[in-house]
């Protein structure tokens, strides 16, 4: 007993003293939103480059915070032929029990499709091919940045996405940009099954405006969403979290709140990650267009992505807070400026993985730089 109340107070300290220094935001700033010392984890950052035409790159961080490329740098998956534009954009990957990863991909601008493939290693993918989430449903205008997780409950993949379709939700059009006024769908399947299991399309967030990049962070037996308020007129463009009263649909009382981020920029692709042994969260995303003045018009924005790309990463301490509150009273740290991306990596998504999974996908893209230099020498 008394070694366990010695053990206490030392927690409670060394916690205060982590929670001082991340407010104090000097060098030392450690511990409290790192992952916990006795897990060995990896993060892995899935993302694409340019539009989009050269598919599925990977890079691995001990940290969170620095990331590098996997051996050769290459994009080891282009899928062609998936897809009317065959584009790869905004991925996402989840790991089922079984040890598969399971990715979904934006395969054009305006494709009514979703992207899917698996792997055991990251590095070689199989059974490529587009789902068709809305069937033949010729208003789908677009399907935008698939975002895929796994429910271990119901043993279902969970897909939700943005999409417009012409007709629905046109009261809230003149917001829009290009007509384009989505909301987030979802389906859902067995991942051993998909042709007899893959549901009907479904609305799973309408907070009743333009929203597109859904992102659900899983946390203990709820979730949260993070997503973007796509409106235009007047410009928001912006990242914020709703949480979920009832898990399917999505969030039913999501109340506007500030921003997770505010400053002179537009964001997109939030990406969430559980943190310090589940008890702290991070939230990246990338920042694609500085604002100069009230916003307004074109020539007020800088588009960042045409000079490169800029990632931003907040933190939040509590993650317990996520689940009650409406988004005003979080506190979001924000701690981009330690992060270091791959140059020209576009938003892609960060998720843990083992460290055996990081050994092998870092075995399979050397092996896979030999194959290729030795067909070059061949040919
Ligand atoms: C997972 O599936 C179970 C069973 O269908 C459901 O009750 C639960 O709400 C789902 N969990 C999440 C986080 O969606
Ligand atoms: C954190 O959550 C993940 C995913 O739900 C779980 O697999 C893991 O065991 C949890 N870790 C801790 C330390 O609770």
């Amino acid at each position: 007993m008394v070694a366990k109340l010695v053990l206490l107070a030392l927690s409670v300290s060394t916690q205060v003293s982590n929670i001082l220094s991340v407010r104090s935001g000097v060098g030392g700033i450690r511990g409290n939103y790192e992952r916990e010392r006795d897990t060995t984890d990896k993060f892995l950052l899935c993302y694409f480059i340019h539009n989009g035409q050269d598919g599925l790159h990977i890079a691995l961080s001990d940290d969170g915070f620095k990331f590098d490329t996997i051996p050769g740098d290459h994009s080891f998956f282009k899928p062609e032929a998936i897809g009317e534009q065959q584009l790869f954009r905004d991925p996402s990957i989840v790991q089922t029990p079984d040890r598969t990863f399971h990715l979904v991909w934006t395969t054009g601008w305006t494709d009514r499709t979703i992207g899917y493939a698996t792997s055991k290693n990251l590095v070689n993918w199989e059974n490529a091919r587009a789902l068709a989430v809305f069937g033949k449903d010729v208003r789908v205008r677009n399907v935008w940045a698939p975002d895929i997780s796994y429910n271990s409950t119901s043993n279902r993949l969970v897909v939700v996405w943005s999409s417009t379709l012409t007709g629905q939700f046109s009261e809230t059009m003149a917001s829009s940009e290009n007509g384009l006024n989505h909301r987030l769908y979802y389906t859902s399947w067995d991942p051993g099954n998909l042709d007899n299991t893959i549901q009907p399309a479904a609305v799973f967030f309408d907070p009743g405006f333009n929203v597109i990049d859904g992102n659900l962070l899983q946390i203990g037996e709820r979730q949260v969403l993070f997503f973007k308020d796509e409106r235009r007129w007047p410009p928001m463009k912006t990242l914020h979290m709703a949480r979920s009263s009832i898990e399917y649909p999505g969030p039913t009382d999501w109340k506007s709140g500030p921003p997770l981020i505010a400053g002179p920029f537009w964001a997109e692709g939030p990406s969430a990650i559980l943190v310090n042994s589940n008890q702290s969260a991070l939230v990246y995303f990338e920042k694609y267009a500085e604002v100069k003045s009230s916003g307004d018009d074109e020539e007020n924005i800088a588009w960042i992505n045409q000079l490169g790309t800029q990632w931003g990463v907040v933190f939040v301490k509590d993650v317990a807070k996520l689940q009650k509150s409406t988004g005003s009273d979080i506190h979001w740290i924000d701690l981009s400026k330690r992060l270091k991306m791959p140059p020209g990596a576009r938003h892609g998504q960060i998720i843990r993985i083992t460290h055996q999974a990081a050994e092998e996908v870092t075995k399979a893209a050397a092996i896979e730089v030999t194959l290729r230099k030795t067909e070059e020498l061949e040919l």
